[in-house]
């Protein structure tokens, strides 16, 4: 390992010679050493300059640790996918005062919780999930038959004791925060294009986020992804967000899900409606794995130019695009309807309606074939009582839930309420299968029209 290449096995190394190194240190000094207990001390007291150094290259080498066993890729999409969630759970925490809520001596029911903070105990329970991913909190061991109970980590009781550390959380993210999320677009109306910097408080990300003027008036981040900017610029969110859809199949072999969830081969001569297909990049590799399926994406006018550039010559007979809110009556008769990744970014009552939506074009026998993301990854690997999955697993989710909850007041349903939402919908949707699998964090679910 060179310092400017190090390796995994060479910062292991270093990571245990600096670690022997630096608790020696802490013995000599008679500093205790934090554990994730309760009553563990909030930090190192009484460090030498020296010993400080030794514990910051200790952190160094731990960080390019995790850079490393994610991979570069993986590293920045776990930490773009979790920083936003991670800093609302801790500001959501901390504002409704979550560490009061708890006996540091003792421990708390969700719905004792919710009493304190005045929030829903759906909410508590979702902030509270995350934030036991990151050592805030943890659940008390499994008693069946008993509500499940939360206590203190050290790091949440480092809080409900230091007044300092909740103001410092509070400045940091509740007021310097939200600006913060705005300044490229400060710097976009307010420096670009310049060589210096604009030195003036009424162009900072605070005046801008402040001003009233940020955004337009949108419905939900549908409605803003679709419609934002003006000119040639219009959907420029959306042709983004398709790339990132293409992404998400990418890394997540989706292909495999869609191409398994199914017996395309069996369907033969069929016709296929994508609905919410985006760019198409689904139905493409369908169309071409299955040469005897018709597949019509459906989604908002402006994923379809994406649409457009991605489809080969030879398939755009059999893949076509049609604009279509699905919250409108469905205007083609298929013979599956293949709904992915379009329900969880939506609240029940919007999903049943978007599941509705299709009935006056299904044919008796019509099948829907439902796969979207399935919540709870823990209970689904049947841990409620073994070994829990590790939390950078349900982080995964638990992030992806945050995310939904701020934008849509959706949320990640484990398979019980996907099943819920079609009986809602129609009690004439027959579910022959339901599959959920705690690897792909995807649930499946075919559903027959007997209308
Ligand atoms: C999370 S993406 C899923 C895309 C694709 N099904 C997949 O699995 O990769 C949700 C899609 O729903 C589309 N969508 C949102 N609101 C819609 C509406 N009212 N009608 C049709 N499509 C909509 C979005 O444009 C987006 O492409």
């Amino acid at each position: 390992m060179t310092d400017s290449q190090p390796t995994l096995k060479g910062l292991a190394a270093k990571v245990a010679e600096v670690t022997e190194a630096f608790t020696r240190t802490l013995e000599e000094n008679k500093i205790p050493e934090p554990t994730f207990a309760a009553d563990s001390p909030t930090s190192y007291s009484g460090l030498t300059g020296e010993m400080f150094l030794q514990r910051q290259q200790l952190l160094d080498h731990l960080n390019d640790m995790i850079y490393l066993v994610q991979g570069p890729s993986e590293s920045i999409f776990n930490y773009a996918h979790n920083c936003m969630p991670d800093v609302a759970a801790l500001n959501i925490l901390n504002h409704f005062d979550f560490w009061s809520a708890v006996p540091l001596a003792g421990s708390a029911t969700y719905s004792e919780i919710a009493l304190h903070t005045s929030l829903p105990e759906e909410v508590v329970t979702r902030v509270i999930e995350h934030a036991t991913t990151l050592r805030i909190f943890e659940k008390t061991a499994f008693e069946p038959g008993t509500p499940l109970r939360i206590r203190h980590t050290s790091r949440s009781a480092a809080l409900a004791k230091s007044a300092g550390l909740r103001a410092l959380v509070s400045t940091v993210l509740d007021d310097a925060g939200p600006p913060m999320t705005v300044m490229q677009e400060a710097l976009r109306r307010f420096n670009a294009g310049k060589t210096e910097l604009a030195q003036d408080m009424t162009q900072t990300a605070f005046a801008l986020y402040h001003s009233g003027a940020l955004a337009g008036k949108y419905a939900n981040s549908w409605e803003f992804i679709e419609n934002d900017g003006e000119g040639g610029k219009k959907g420029w969110r959306q042709r983004t967000f398709v790339q990132f859809m293409d992404y998400i199949k990418e890394i997540f072999r989706l292909e495999d899900v869609v191409e398994n969830a199914y017996d395309w081969k069996a369907a033969g001569t069929a016709t296929v409606v994508d609905l919410g297909g985006s760019g198409g990049h689904d139905s493409i590799v369908l169309a071409r794995k299955f040469p005897d399926l018709s597949i019509v994406v459906q989604d908002l006018p402006q994923a379809q130019p994406v649409f457009e550039k991605n489809v080969p010559a030879d398939l755009k007979e059999r893949v076509t695009y049609s604009a279509h809110d699905f919250f409108n009556p469905q205007p083609v008769q298929a013979d599956v309807y293949m709904i992915k990744l379009i329900l969880h970014d939506w609240p029940d009552k919007e999903s049943v309606q978007i599941l509705r939506g299709l009935v006056p074009a299904l044919k008796p026998g019509a099948r829907v074939l439902f796969i979207d993301y399935v919540g709870k990854q823990d209970e689904l690997a049947g841990s409620a009582s073994g070994p829990p999955l590790p939390r950078s697993i349900q982080q995964f989710g638990t992030s992806t839930d945050l995310r939904m909850l701020a934008l849509f007041s959706a949320k990640e349903r484990p398979v019980g309420a996907w099943k819920e939402i079609f009986r809602q919908a129609d009690e004439r949707f027959e579910l022959v299968r339901v599959e959920a699998n705690p690897l792909t964090f995807m649930v499946i679910i075919e559903a027959v029209w007997r209308g």
